[in-house]
């Protein structure tokens, strides 16, 4: 390897640990090692979620359906649940208008509605 190739190596090295620990900043982040449980998240999705997003996830009249490929796990990353339930979105893929942020829920608890929302997704063959 020449040395320059060495060096942009080391700085690609340096950048990266840099990158991921950016994240966390953004995002409220579960527990490490927490476990997600998606009974637990189901009981929190029916009741903090599920007048917008539809009890089955099929969406409402004030909320898009989860059952679609917009939010499959590769274009809406578990990060985006945490980010919408903490400070809200702006609209951006639909005409229901902004959702504002749903206080009170833990990045754990999130973490479990996640787990619920995956497992309904997958069910669906949305993956
Ligand atoms: C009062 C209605 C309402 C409630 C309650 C609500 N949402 Fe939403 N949510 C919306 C609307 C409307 C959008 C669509 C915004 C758009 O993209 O146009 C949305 C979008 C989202 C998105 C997509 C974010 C993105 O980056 O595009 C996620 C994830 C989400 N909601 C998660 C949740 C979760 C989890 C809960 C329960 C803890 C919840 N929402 C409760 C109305 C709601």
């Amino acid at each position: 390897m020449t040395r320059g190739a060495g060096r942009a190596l080391s700085y690609i090295l340096l950048l990266v640990p840099a990158l991921l620990a950016a994240q966390p900043l953004q995002a409220p982040q579960p527990s490490p090692g927490l476990m997600p449980n998606a009974a637990r998240g189901k009981a929190l999705y029916d009741r903090n979620c599920a007048s917008c997003h539809g009890a089955a996830l099929q969406g409402t009249e004030q909320g898009p359906p989860f059952l679609n490929r917009i939010y499959e796990p590769s274009h809406h990353g578990d990060v985006a649940f945490q980010l919408a339930v903490r400070n809200g979105v702006r609209a951006h893929h639909w005409k229901f208008g902004d959702m504002k942020p749903v206080p009170g829920l833990s990045a754990d608890e999130v973490a479990h509605i996640v787990a619920y929302v995956r497992s309904r997704q997958r069910l669906a063959g949305i993956r």
